[in-house]
């Protein structure tokens, strides 16, 4: 059984959701240009670059190679450049930054204390993050409200004011073309595409991040279980989308249509 065999399961109204965040990165690139898709090179946003690259929408694809990936993960990036015949930009941690984080604390320090995990997250993501972003309007990610509670309001567009690590304050836009999409609609649209798509994910990885940081998910457990698997809930966010204290980055939601109503549905990694 491979992962498209498991999830591939369409909605009744995929065609719509295809449609719709087709106008959406469409209208964003017109809106919003120079953007940027973030890509973690899990099924979603494997996804979102088959749909820029065949709806012609100018992006430059950033991927934070944090150092720490799966094998697995690092060399989809070679796949897809040569599948699309494209480059994808890497953003690497400070290298004093992270050797110093390891000579002080050991290759383990994110398994000690939420404290020393966050701190690993912001030398391998989030600085990095601050880099890929610079000189952009927006950003895209995969983020899907179906993912997690604290993802459950995830909108089409979304705005933040963000203060850099300078201390400069600016405007951040995030796009997030599969806000809607269910896992049986990622999945579909891989299979009818011929998307490459990270082998973890016939392994049981749904959700795939850092190497010691991501574990494959047993029969019913969720979406996100794999990830910071000794963590609370509550916790398991490495800063990219939801802030320390728990809320989501975009109060402020700009408007898009059409919007429908969407159901947040628990999802399990592997069917029942
Ligand atoms: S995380 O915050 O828990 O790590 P997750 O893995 O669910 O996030 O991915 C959500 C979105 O964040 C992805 O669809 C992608 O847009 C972005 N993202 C996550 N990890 C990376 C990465 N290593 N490089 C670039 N973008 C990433
Ligand atoms: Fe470090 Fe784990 Fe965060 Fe990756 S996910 S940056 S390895 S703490």
């Amino acid at each position: 059984m491979n992962a498209i065999s498991l999830y591939a399961k369409p909605s009744a109204d995929f065609d719509a959701k295809v449609a719709e965040s087709v106008a959406l990165l469409q209208r964003a690139v017109r809106d919003y240009a120079p953007i940027t898709q973030a890509s973690s090179l899990g099924a979603e946003d494997m996804v979102v670059t088959d749909l820029l690259q065949r709806h012609h929408v100018q992006s430059s694809i950033f991927v934070l190679e944090t150092g720490k990936l799966h094998p697995e993960t690092v060399a989809l990036i070679d796949r897809l450049e040569s599948h699309y015949g494209r480059e994808v930009d890497r953003y690497y941690p400070n290298p004093a930054a992270a050797a110093a984080f390891v000579a002080e604390n050991g290759e383990e320090a994110m398994y000690r204390s939420l404290g020393l995990r966050k701190s690993c997250c912001d030398i391998r993501k989030m600085e990095p993050l601050e880099r890929a972003l610079a000189g952009k309007r927006a950003w895209i990610t995969g983020l899907r409200r179906e993912q997690s509670g604290a993802r459950a309001e995830v909108e089409f567009i979304e705005h933040s004011q963000v203060t850099d690590r300078n201390g400069v304050e600016s405007t951040r836009t995030k796009i997030n073309p599969l806000a809607r999409w269910t896992w049986g609609d990622v999945w579909h649209y891989i299979a009818t595409n011929k998307v490459p798509y990270n082998p973890l994910h016939d392994q049981f990885f749904p959700s795939i991040g850092c190497a010691p940081c991501t574990r494959a998910v047993t029969l019913g457990e969720d979406f996100r279980s794999g990830r910071w698997w000794w963590e609370q809930e509550s916790a398991k966010e490495c800063g990219l989308h939801v802030a320390a204290d728990g809320t989501h980055e975009g109060e402020e939601p700009a408007a898009f249509e059409p919007l429908s109503a969407v159901s947040v549905i628990p999802i399990r990694a592997i069917p029942n």
